[in-house]
C-alpha cells in the first residue's frame, strides 16, 4: 500500500481523454476515444496525478489522507480556454441591441464602434483597474470549471496600453488559479488615428510594440486579425514574422466572416492555432492539417454575430485537424465565460459528437495553447487540474446546453471551486 494525499473515489466516470503519443488528438477516430474509466479513482499525491482506475483498484493500491467521494459524478480534466479577450474597460450592449434591430457588425466597426469603441475606453485605464476587472472575469471562467486560459490583449491599440493589458492579464492570474496564457494582439485593427496610414501602424507593431513586448517577456504567443476592415494577409505575415524572430509563436485570427487567406497563412507560418475558420474553404483546412496547426473554433461567437458562416467542424476533422473550441470571450462578439454553452454550440451548431467537444476543450484547446505538458488529460505524473461535474456522464456537457454542471474544480490536486463557489 502506498499513501497518497488525496484520493478521489466513486466517480462515475473519469474521462482521462489519455492515450495516444502525439500531444493532440486528430482526427475523428482518435477525437472520439476520450478513454474513460467507469466507477473511476484518481490518487493525488504533491499536487499531482500519481495513479488512475477503477475505485477499487485505487483503494487495493492506495491508502489516502484524505478522501473525496464523487457520488456518482463524472471526473474530467479541468477545462481550457484555447481564446479570451478578457481585458477590456467596457461592456458593449450599446451595440448588441443596435445589431438586435438589424445593425451589422462589420458595419458598427467600419463607423468607428465595435472593437473601436472598445479601444477609445480602455486608453485611460491603469494596469492595477484593468487587472481589477480581469480578475472577475477568470473568477467567472473559473466557476464554469476552466483552469487555463489563453488571454489576449487587442483592446488599447497603442503601446502603452497594449504593455498594460498584458500587465493586467499577469497580474490578474498571478495569485489566481487560473493559469493564463498571455497572447499580444496589437494588430487587431488598425486604430482610427491611423486610418490614412496603416503602414505606420503596422511599423508601429513591429518596431516598437513588439520589442518591448518581447522584452518583458509579455506574450508567449503573437495573433493577428487577418479580415476585410482588420489586416491583410501581407501585413499579418511581417507582423507574424517578427513575433517569430523574438521568440512569441504564431497565432491567427483567419476567416471569420470571408476567406480571405488567413488559413493558409496560418498553415505557412506553422502558427500554433488559427482561430474561427467560419468561411474558410477546402483547401485552406486541407493545409491546416498538413501543417498541424490547431484550428480553435469558436461557435459562440458564430451565433453572436448571427451565423453569416459557421466553421465546417466536420471538414476540418475529415481533413485529419486537431479541432478545439473556445468561448472567444469577448464585450462584442461572445461575452459568454461558458466553455460548456460552446461545447454544447459543437454539437448542435457544428456537428460535431459529445467525444469530439470534451476532446476540443481539454486536450486540443491546451495544444493549441502551449500547454500539452500540463493540461487537458488526466494522466499519471501531470498536474491534478479537475472539474468534478453535478452529472453522472461527460454527455451531459452538451446536453445540458449552458447550464454550468460544475460541482468542484481542484488545481493542483487542491479544491478551488465547491459546490459553484470559489474557496478562498
Ligand atoms: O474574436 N475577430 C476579432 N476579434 C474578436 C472580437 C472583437 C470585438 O468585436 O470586440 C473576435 O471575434
Ligand atoms: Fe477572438
Amino acid at each position: 500500500m502506498r499513501s497518497a494525499d488525496l484520493l478521489i473515489l466513486g466517480a462515475a466516470q473519469v474521462v482521462t481523454v489519455d492515450g495516444g503519443r502525439a500531444t493532440t488528438k486528430r482526427g475523428a477516430r482518435e477525437m472520439n476515444d476520450l478513454r474513460v474509466i467507469e466507477d473511476g479513482a484518481i490518487a493525488v499525491k504533491r499536487g499531482r496525478v500519481a495513479d488512475v482506475g477503477t475505485t477499487n483498484e485505487i483503494l487495493q493500491r492506495w491508502r489516502g489522507y484524505q478522501r473525496l467521494h464523487c457520488r456518482g459524478r463524472a471526473v474530467l480534466p479541468g477545462f481550457v480556454d484555447a481564446h479570451t479577450h478578457p481585458v477590456f474597460a467596457k461592456t458593449r450592449d450599446d451595440e448588441f441591441a443596435l445589431r438586435c434591430r438589424g445593425a451589422d457588425y462589420e458595419e458598427i466597426l467600419a463607423a468607428g464602434g465595435g472593437i473601436h469603441a472598445s479601444a477609445r475606453a480602455l486608453r485611460s485605464r491603469s494596469v492595477s483597474e484593468l487587472a481589477r476587472d480581469v480578475r472577475t472575469r477568470f473568477d467567472g471562467m473559473l466557476r464554469h470549471g476552466t483552469v487555463a486560459v489563453e488571454a489576449k490583449s487587442g483592446y488599447g491599440l497603442t503601446t502603452a496600453s497594449e504593455l498594460a493589458s498584458l500587465k493586467a492579464i499577469r497580474s490578474a492570474a498571478a495569485k489566481h488559479p487560473i493559469h493564463a496564457v498571455r497572447t499580444f494582439l496589437g494588430a487587431h485593427v488598425v486604430p482610427q488615428e491611423y486610418a490614412g496610414n496603416r503602414k505606420a501602424y503596422v511599423d508601429l507593431v513591429v518596431e516598437d510594440m513588439l520589442p518591448r513586448v518581447a522584452k518583458q517577456k509579455l506574450a508567449a504567443f503573437c495573433d493577428v486579425f487577418v479580415e476585410k476592415g482588420a489586416f491583410r494577409v501581407a501585413e499579418a505575415r511581417r507582423i507574424l514574422r517578427a513575433a517569430k524572430r523574438l521568440g512569441m509563436r504564431p497565432k491567427v485570427h483567419a476567416d471569420q466572416f470571408r476567406d480571405s487567406g488567413g488559413a493558409r497563412l496560418a498553415a505557412e507560418l506553422r502558427a500554433a492555432s488559427v482561430e474561427h475558420v467560419d468561411a474558410t474553404k477546402r483547401a485552406g483546412m486541407r493545409a491546416l492539417a498538413k501543417a498541424r496547426v490547431v484550428p480553435v473554433l469558436l461557435p459562440s461567437a458564430s451565433l453572436f454575430t448571427h451565423l453569416r458562416h459557421v466553421p465546417n467542424a466536420r471538414a476540418l476533422i475529415e481533413e485529419g485537424c486537431a479541432v478545439a473550441l473556445a468561448t472567444d470571450f469577448n464585450p462584442g462578439t461572445s461575452p459568454t465565460e461558458n466553455l460548456q454553452l460552446v461545447a454544447s454550440l459543437g454539437c448542435t451548431l457544428l456537428g460535431m459528437t459529445p467525444e469530439e467537444v470534451v476532446t476540443a476543450i481539454t486536450r486540443n484547446a491546451a495544444a493549441a495553447c502551449g500547454l500539452e505538458d500540463s493540461h487537458g488529460r488526466i494522466a499519471v505524473g501531470r498536474p491534478a487540474h479537475l472539474v468534478v461535474l453535478d452529472a453522472p456522464s461527460y454527455v451531459h456537457i452538451p446536453y445540458r446546453m449552458g447550464t454550468n454542471l460544475v460541482h468542484q474544480v481542484l488545481v493542483n490536486g487542491r479544491v478551488v471551486v465547491d459546490e459553484g463557489r470559489i474557496v478562498d
